[in-house]
């Protein structure tokens, strides 16, 4: 066989979601100018052959230019078409595929792995959108990016823009975003504004700056973001062989990854590249679980906005940009939502990291809705299950020093952990320098092993 690797140039048509118009390019805000709903790309020409474009994709794994080691464009016959001199790429996707044996155990699967996308160079799963979309804005020529963010978009947005000489504009929650990631927008050289407000807040303000001002929209309303974040689905197929799992379970915040994912898979069932669709299930926190309304309270007809509280920070969101995506992605692959409790989070977090993996806890509400979904019956025993953990442990230290020294749920309805919990925790101890005291310690967490 001969393996091409020069990008196939594949027409990228925009499309809105709710009345079907085609516009040849998009507004500042991706709104659709007849009914402002959400834009996305659909791919008209596709006419590929499954086992060549699985040959060529492997293929490039073994090839040096950047284009080809980054686990995103390494798959660039899926994506919108961007020249190769405007492609800000800092290698991102290549994220490691993980069994979790404990947590299988504790869930009552015995197939359970995790896609890391916490592994990615920003530590979190935005990079795979923000390499296209970032690089979108290189080839229209844009000076200033912006985003407003739970703190991983920043962090992205910012280090993909400092790569391509862009300026970045970051709007944040005042207080309610973890410092790890306030950190990186700030070393990434964006200029940071914290509003005093919530995510939705941010929101507002920016749509209504991208109107006025010449900056480019970098939220996950901008498909670009959705067609690079469809690649950690592709990349997980090619780590299972091409062979579905039976289940995949996604957090639900904006709700721009869920649908991402699910777009991944639609696309790829319609290529032939894989032969049946796992079920997506989208899990949210109980403090900011709009979406889980949607489905449960009002049958996908409309999203009641809320004021959102939960202490996974990433999902602090209450009108979610993309949910008529992500219902969309549901019902077609079958998928259930969920919502799960601060203290389920918290618990999940904490078995995540025993099995020497770690995540933020936004991530962790995968595997806390996984219990769930096992009680209900809607996942089987015997069936397989990947869990899609969206950033790093590291970004967010203060809520797992917290859980494990005892404070997470001071003040709050929680406060008093069930037994389960302190089994989880390992709070450090503090000992004089002194052989025998650490014996002693030794010995007494050998004892409780
Ligand atoms: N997990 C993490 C770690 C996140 O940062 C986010 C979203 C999500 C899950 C939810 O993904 O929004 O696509 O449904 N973070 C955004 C941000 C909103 O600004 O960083 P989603």
């Amino acid at each position: 066989m001969t393996l091409s690797t020069t990008p196939i140039q594949s027409v990228a048509q925009l499309r809105c979601i709710s009345c079907g118009a085609t516009p040849d390019s998009a507004a500042q805000d991706f709104r659709c100018a007849n009914c402002g709903d959400l834009l996305e790309f659909t791919f008209p020409e596709w006419t590929y052959d499954p086992q060549a474009l699985k040959a060529l994709w492997l293929h490039r794994k073994a090839l040096l230019k950047p284009l080809d080691q980054s686990g995103v464009w390494r798959f660039r016959e899926l994506l919108p078409p961007i020249p190769e001199e405007h492609v800000i790429t800092l290698r991102e996707g290549n994220t490691p595929l993980y069994e979790m044996p404990r947590c299988a155990r504790i869930a009552g699967v015995e197939n359970l792995q995790a896609k890391h996308q916490g592994m990615n160079p920003t530590a979190s799963f935005k990079d795979t959108g923000m390499t296209v979309a970032a690089s979108s804005a290189h080839q229209q020529g844009f000076r200033w990016v912006a985003c407003a963010s739970t703190g991983n978009t920043s962090a992205s947005m910012a280090a993909y823009a400092a790569r391509g000489n862009m300026h970045s504009l970051v709007l944040i929650p005042e207080g309610k975003i973890s410092w790890g990631k306030l950190s990186q927008s700030l070393d990434y050289a964006a200029l940071t504004c914290q509003l005093r407000t919530d995510f939705d807040g941010c929101v507002r303000i920016l749509n209504e700056l991208v109107r006025q001002k010449p900056v480019y929209l970098l939220n996950s309303v901008n498909p670009y973001r959705i067609e690079g974040q469809k690649t950690a689905a592709i990349e997980l197929m090619e780590q299972l062989e091409w062979e579905p799992p039976d289940h995949i379970i996604v957090p639900g915040g904006n709700l721009g990854n869920s649908s991402a994912i699910g777009k991944a898979l639609l696309e790829m069932r319609d290529l032939k590249l894989i032969s049946r669709l796992p079920k997506l299930s989208i899990i949210q926190a109980q403090g900011a679980n709009p979406f889980y309304r949607t489905v449960k309270e009002f049958g996908g007809t409309k999203l009641v906005p809320m004021t959102a509280d939960t202490q996974a920070t990433a999902i602090r969101i209450g009108n979610p940009a993309s949910w008529k995506k992500a219902l969309r992605v549901l019902r077609e692959t079958s998928g259930e939502v969920e919502q799960v409790t601060e203290l389920e989070i918290a618990e999940a977090k904490a078995e995540i990291g025993a099995d020497g993996i770690g995540c933020e806890p936004a991530s962790a509400v995968t595997l806390a809705g996984l219990k769930s979904l096992r009680q209900r019956g809607f996942v089987k025993p015997g069936e397989s299950v990947i869990l899609i953990l969206t950033g790093h442990l590291l970004k967010d230290p203060d809520f797992t020093i917290k859980f494990h020294r005892g404070d997470l749920f001071g003040g709050t309805p929680d406060d008093r952990q069930p037994p389960q919990t302190s089994r989880l925790q390992r709070a450090p101890v503090v000992l004089d320098a002194d052989l025998g005291a650490v014996v002693a310690a030794l010995d007494a967490a050998e004892r409780n092993s």
